[in-house]
């Protein structure tokens, strides 16, 4: 894909942002120092396991990290000269849901159960962009009408429960596009949609990007919605980010072993023929790290200074950056399956 048609402008930094949760089985360190910039008018992909702190990441920047148990424990995310995460809530809910706009994993975080849609779609629009009242509710059911709700000037009166997990899903999508944001960070936005609606709204974003120069933060599992829709990626584990490059670059040239584990298991339209072969082992306990590199014990490229040396983030090229020890290009691959076997024995 082509990188971003807008000017290179960085809208949001994020430097060294660590959260913590404190929970019953100890302290968990969700994010441990990632760094990452989202520039006007690119979409940035955020891949990675289930818990690798994508979500994580996403809720510190609105500051929706429930704390206690969570804690930001240090970073800055700096928006047009101020840092989000010292921002105070009244300021950030100015910037929430207006300049900085999220579509939540979970429609329900974002949708109010007592309220008609209606009702939450013209508040934010009356709120932000001064709409009467009338122009709000014209605003909201054309919204609607983009995200593919049949019915659209009948449902919008109706309410949350009344609309099935992937309409919910689009109302919550209407809501955030709404207000033309500068930065819209997208958590799994289509995983809950059948595919037509997912190619649908995800040509909406599009849409939405050219025209109005909209950053997008596309946290996915998708590697075909991140194909589809992303200018640069960051592939995230157990709480770091381990590769950033440009998407053309991780798919034909992945350097960390965790991107390659990613692309190898995943079925590809462009690989058809080639076998899938799946990371062996889960991703570790965020309460009990393994020293060294946090992928060793599912790699099949490690050698023993990885288990002492957790690798920072290296420059591979202009755009690019990754973690890791080895060259996989030119190291030996072994069985990590048997690894993790012989470490558990
Ligand atoms: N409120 C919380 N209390 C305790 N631990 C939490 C809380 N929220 C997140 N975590 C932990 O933080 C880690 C990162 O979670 P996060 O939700 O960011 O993962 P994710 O990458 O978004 O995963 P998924 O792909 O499943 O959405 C996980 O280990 C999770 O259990
Ligand atoms: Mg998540």
């Amino acid at each position: 894909m082509s990188s971003p048609s807008t000017s290179h402008e960085t809208l949001l930094r994020v430097e060294d942002l660590r959260v913590e949760f404190h929970t019953d089985d100890g302290l968990v360190t969700a994010v441990r120092g990632v760094d990452w910039e989202l520039r006007a008018g690119e979409t940035l992909g955020v891949v990675g396991e289930s818990g690798s702190g994508k979500s994580v990441t996403a809720l510190a920047l609105m500051g929706l990290i429930p704390q206690p148990p969570g804690k930001i424990v240090s970073g800055r995310a700096m928006y047009r000269g101020q840092d989000l995460l010292k921002m105070p809530s009244r300021a950030l809910s100015d910037i929430r849901g207006n300049r900085i706009a999220m579509i939540f994993q979970d429609p329900m975080t974002a949708l109010n159960p007592f309220l008609t849609v209606e009702d939450q779609l013209t508040e934010v629009t009356r709120r932000h962009m001064g709409l009467s009242a009338r122009e709000a509710t014209a605003h909201a059911i054309d919204m609607l009408e983009k995200v593919g709700i049949p019915s659209a000037s009948k449902r919008v009166f109706e309410y949350p429960h009344q609309f099935s997990g992937g309409m919910r899903q689009r109302v919550m999508i209407a809501m955030a596009l709404s207000c033309k944001p500068d930065i819209l960070i997208a958590d799994e936005p289509t995983t809950a949609l059948d595919v037509t609606i997912q190619a649908q709204i995800l040509e909406l974003m599009k849409e939405l990007q050219e025209q109005e120069g909209t950053a997008i933060l596309m946290i996915t599992h998708d590697l075909g919605v991140i194909a589809n829709i992303a200018h640069r990626v960051q592939v995230m584990y157990a709480g770091r980010v381990v590769e950033k490059a440009t998407v053309d670059e991780l798919f034909a040239n992945p350097r960390h072993p965790y991107t390659l584990g990613l692309l190898e298991s995943a079925p590809r339209v462009d690989k058809l023929e080639a076998e899938l072969r799946p990371i062996p082992g889960q991703p570790p306990d965020l309460s009990k790290l393994p020293g060294g590199c946090s992928f060793r014990p599912r790699c099949p490229f490690s050698i023993a200074d990885c288990s002492r040396i957790d690798p920072p983030l290296v420059k591979s090229n202009s755009d690019g950056s990754y973690a890791c020890l080895v060259n996989i290009d030119e190291a030996p691959r072994h069985d990590a399956t048997s690894q993790i076997s012989e470490e558990l024995s």
